[in-house]
């Protein structure tokens, strides 16, 4: 046959009208999660200044030395199609002023990256994604829940065999000292190593964590762990993760020597795999904490965490699957907790009731009852769900009629059902 004469750009594909039901239906979804979870659609532009990405991701990473689509304009500027999305939500979160608004602020994304990747299965020049941020809030509550949705959403997507790896890569206290310890690692076995990770191992060791080569991941397996070298406020932070992960009963693997390709993590990894059409591991999506990037681009001192997933491999994955529309939730309850306990059993019960497609809002990262009682009126809830240390301990929790202040107590068994009954018998 002769060839055409165009063909797509290497590493891009056409997405064809057959194939728009599943960006739409992997879209909406997202839509009704993110709208359940009060996070809010932010659309950045596909350029953008190539400083924000080799400040934000790292001079050293991949991304920034081999991988952006650059472009200098007529009028100078240098420009490149954003390789990622977490530091141009981070630019426009700084721009409009909203670290100055009531924190925590969740935004989301779906559209369009671009990376000068080798193409293979699974991975384009221009990719998908849909990514989740949340800004000014640290609490360890703040990473579990994350991973929860994201979880939830590939369960909605009926994407099985799933697998949450996740890891914690301390902080600008505790790294530097296990970057010692890495690196003279690193050099007793620097004959073995790649070409690129042995230049990685003067200028970012942790790099070489990530590399893809068989030998490198050879040297990785023996490598010293993070984890040994996490200071107090770390070790607690990645103890309180897991421990909210192990209530929720979410199945994750202690994964010591993630550290994921961007510069701008620090605490938290995770990412999620599950297995693609030959039966090899397949990264479907990633994050981490982020705690430092807003300062270092330019705003205040505020903690953050994200994720993405790559929507091809979602669609790749899920082609053929059996979709029910989605129908939304009506009514609004509200979660209230008080302690530590409290909290931990709030968490599982959000995921109850999205299940049963009732719809709910909490302020996890509140402690005063006070004031989620105020959030809880200002949604407008017809009942607020309280969990105390006592209610907690009695697997207990007290429904408050909000319009009448009528409480009654029944066994958070028997929650979400006895909701469901009130708000079917109005
Ligand atoms: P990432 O791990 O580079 O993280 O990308 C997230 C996901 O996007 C990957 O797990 C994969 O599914 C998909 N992806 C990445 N590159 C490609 C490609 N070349 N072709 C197809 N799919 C791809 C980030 O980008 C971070 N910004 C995630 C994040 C958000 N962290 C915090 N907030």
């Amino acid at each position: 046959m002769k060839k055409i004469k165009f063909q797509r750009a290497t590493g891009t594909h056409d997405i064809l009208p057959f194939d728009q039901k599943y960006f739409k239906k992997v879209s909406d979804i997202l839509d009704d999660v993110a709208e359940f979870y009060g996070f809010g659609k932010l659309d950045t532009p596909i350029i953008e200044e190539a400083e924000l990405f080799v400040k934000g991701v790292g001079a050293d990473t991949d991304i920034a030395q081999k991988e952006m689509y650059a472009l200098k304009t007529k009028g100078g500027d240098h420009l490149v199609l954003r390789p990622e999305g977490t530091a141009p939500i981070v630019r426009a979160y700084i721009e409009h002023g909203m670290m100055n608004r009531p924190q925590p602020i969740r935004l989301y994304y779906f559209g369009p990256f671009f990376r000068y990747e080798r193409p293979q299965a699974g991975r384009y020049r221009q990719f998908w994604q849909y990514g989740l941020e949340v800004f000014g809030e640290d609490n360890p509550i703040a990473d579990a829940q994350l991973i929860q949705i994201f979880y939830g959403i590939l369960a909605d997507l009926k994407i099985e065999n799933v697998s949450i790896e996740i890891n914690s890569i301390g902080d600008k206290e505790c790294r530097p000292a296990y970057r010692k310890v890495l690196v003279k690692y690193l050099k007793s076995k620097a004959s073995s190593l790649c070409v690129d990770c042995k230049k990685r191992v003067k200028e970012n060791p942790l790099r070489v964590l990530d590399c893809k080569q068989e030998k490198c991941q050879k040297i990785k397996e023996e490598a010293p762990q993070m984890i040994d070298h996490l200071c107090l406020q770390c070790h607690q932070h990645f103890k309180k993760v897991l421990e909210y992960l192990d209530e929720i009963e979410l199945p994750y693997h202690l994964s010591p020597h993630l550290v994921r390709g961007l510069d701008y993590y620090n605490r938290t990894v995770f990412e999620f795999f599950t297995t693609g059409p030959e039966g090899k591991s397949l990264a479907l999506g990633g994050g981490g904490r982020y705690d430092g990037l807003v300062k270092l681009i330019g705003g205040k001192d505020v903690p953050a965490i994200g994720g993405a997933f790559g929507v091809e491999r979602i669609i790749q994955i899920i082609k053929g699957g059996d979709f029910k529309e989605q129908k939304k939730p009506k009514e609004r309850i509200f979660l209230a907790q008080l302690g530590d306990m409290g909290r931990k059993k709030t968490l599982g019960m959000v995921e109850e009731f999205r299940k049963a497609k009732i719809s709910v809002s909490e302020s996890f990262g509140k402690d005063s009852l006070k004031i989620q009682m105020a959030r809880a009126a200002k949604v407008g809830a017809k009942y607020t769900l309280i969990v105390g240390q006592k209610e907690a301990l009695d697997e207990s929790v007290i429904i408050r009629d909000m319009d009448t202040g009528k409480q009654d107590t029944v066994k958070i068994v028997d929650a979400t059902a006895e909701v469901k009954k009130r708000l079917k018998d109005q």
